[in-house]
């Protein structure tokens, strides 16, 4: 990648977050750095996996109430062997590496249907909160190659920040579930992030 490639890059990055702004589209560098000194404002955090280790590093671009640009650096699979759901719909860049997700649609009869998919380098993977058909949409992400990096774009979250995740209730029928934070996840972060108060 030439540096004027890198510089055509960066432009674009800092666009987005000057469109979501609402204020104009600029062509410089130097009119940008405002936004670039935003962007570079939030530390990286580490993930913590629930078992005293940390499956990744979240570096947030961008954020705000509509839209959320971060960039994951993946150190293993995603802990959470149930399907989850997320608070926003976003896309993922693969950027590195590559994963293995299993896209989990709950109808509201209960039944579930189950597609694996391989994304790599160059995919980009968009998870929505509700298919067009009115199903729930979860996933769990596992085989994360060495050295996976995903651009996240994140879109508005719901009013209540709510994770979910989908529950077997009895046989064959599933039921999504409101996830009750971890009361310990504050203190898994700090001890993963000793920067953070
Ligand atoms: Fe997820």
């Amino acid at each position: 990648m030439s540096n004027d490639d890198i510089k055509e890059l960066l432009i674009r990055i800092l666009n987005l977050v000057k469109t979501d702004l609402g204020e104009g589209v600029e062509t410089t560098i130097g009119s940008q750095l405002p936004a670039l000194a935003n962007l570079l404002v939030t530390k990286p955090m580490h993930v913590p996996d629930g078992s005293g280790s940390v499956f990744k590093t979240e570096v947030v671009i961008y954020r705000s109430p509509e839209l959320t640009i971060k960039i994951n650096y993946w150190h293993g699979d995603d802990p959470r062997a149930t399907p989850h759901t997320h608070p926003w719909p976003f896309e993922s860049f693969i950027l590195h590496g590559g994963y293995t997700e299993i896209t989990t649609l709950l109808s509201e009869d209960g039944t579930v249907s189950k597609e694996h998919r391989t994304f790599a380098a160059g995919d980009r993977n968009v998870v929505p909160l509700w298919t067009a058909d009115g199903r729930r949409v979860g996933h769990t992400v596992g085989q994360v190659l060495p050295g996976t990096v995903t651009l996240m774009v994140c879109g508005p979250a719901n009013p209540g920040l709510e994770w979910g995740h989908f529950e077997e209730a009895e046989s064959g029928v599933f039921q999504y579930v409101k996830t009750s934070p971890d009361p310990s996840f504050r203190d898994q972060l700090k001890a993963a992030n000793k920067y953070m108060r």
